[in-house]
């Protein structure tokens, strides 16, 4: 057995925690010889339900989950914490949009990335689950002095899942066929689903869906909109879906990329694709062997994709100068 990881979760008691916490415990993400402390954070009234979810998660008896500590002081939740998994915040309700939620969330993420800083380990990774996920983890990094800017990362992995799977209804292959996917900008309604280099066994998805219309109109709202049609559909927002997409971007961040592939996650610019640098954005990343990150460059964007990767960043820097005051 390694010695113990450190995994910390704000949010803890929320639906995507309730989802998300049994799966980290069974060794899903570390594998079967990594046991795993979990430090859980969340704000006073939600702690008696964060207590059922510990007594669920003794219940469950698992042999790699080391020790569970439940907080709402974030120096000591984010202590020795290898990952920080900033999922506490407030959801959206019909009828909103996610930037709606700056103004109630924003402010959440300035504390946090303060005590990420002073107490999570050197190698600390940090992935914003929280709405609206990209400038709430540009708050977190501008506010964790000291932690290198490319440990941050926002969650546009459900978007990716959502895309593929589309596309392989349409195409009736399986969601694992479709490969080379890349979710472009911000975790919002202008999120672009990079069709023009995705590939579907192999081949690139305009040769094997040959419906440009469709790719063009029907597939990029239905993703964009799949978050709001999911809470009209539901009541509340996905949970399971978004737990399960944390997971896959964690696996995907430790694992290396196969060959030939990328992945989906918002990072930190370093002005690839003319991509504002410090912007918190999505683009087509590689995972390396020493697992370090890279962002894939060399990708053709035609007049179409760039239209759309330019509107969903010039979202982004709306957002940013909308928290301009959160950030250090
Ligand atoms: P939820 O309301 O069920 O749970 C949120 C939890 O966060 C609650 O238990 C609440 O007490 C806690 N919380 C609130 N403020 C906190 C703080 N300052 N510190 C610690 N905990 C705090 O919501 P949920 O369904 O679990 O969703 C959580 C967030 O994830 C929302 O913002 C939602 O929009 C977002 N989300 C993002 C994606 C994505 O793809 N990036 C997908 C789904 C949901
Ligand atoms: C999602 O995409 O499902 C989440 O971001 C929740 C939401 O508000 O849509």
């Amino acid at each position: 057995m390694k010695p113990p990881i450190t995994v910390s979760v704000t949010g803890a008691a929320g639906q995507i925690g309730y989802a998300l916490l049994f799966r980290i415990a069974t060794g899903e993400i570390f594998g079967k010889d990594q046991p795993v402390r979990l430090r859980l954070i969340e704000i006073e009234p939600a702690l008696p339900a964060l207590l059922g979810v510990v007594m669920e998660l003794d219940d469950s008896a698992f042999p790699l989950l080391n020790s569970i500590i439940t907080t709402t002081d974030l120096d000591e939740g984010f202590t020795g914490a290898s990952w920080a998994l900033l999922v506490g915040s407030v959801p959206r309700k019909a009828g909103m949009e996610r930037g709606d939620l700056l103004g109630i969330n924003g402010k959440i993420f300035t504390s946090q990335g303060k005590a990420i800083a002073r107490n999570a380990a050197k190698d600390v990774r940090v992935l914003v689950v929280g709405n609206p996920c990209n400038t709430n983890a540009l708050i977190a990094m501008r506010n964790a002095a000291g932690v290198p800017e490319d440990r941050f990362f926002a969650m546009t992995r459900l978007d990716e899942n959502r895309a593929k799977s589309q596309l392989a209804s349409k195409a009736g292959v399986h969601a694992s066929d479709v490969t080379n996917l890349c979710i472009w900008g911000n975790h919002s309604a202008t999120q672009y689903p990079d069709f023009t280099n995705a590939k579907i066994e192999g081949k690139p998805v305009t040769e094997v869906i040959r419906d440009e219309e469709w790719l063009r109109g029907e597939f990029i709202t239905t993703v964009q909109q799949r978050g709001a049609a999911i809470i009209k559909a539901r009541g509340a927002s996905s949970a399971a879906s978004a737990a399960n997409a944390a997971l896959d971007t964690m696996k995907a961040l430790i694992s290396p990329t196969p060959d030939g592939d990328w992945h989906s996650v918002a990072v930190c610019s370093d002005g690839s694709y003319g991509i504002e640098p410090g912007l918190i954005a999505s683009m087509p990343i590689r995972t390396k062997a020493d697992g370090t990150w890279e962002v894939v460059q060399g990708l053709p964007i035609d007049a179409f994709s760039q239209e759309k990767i330019d509107a969903t960043i010039a979202e982004l820097k709306e957002e940013r100068e909308a928290v301009k005051d959160l950030l250090s």
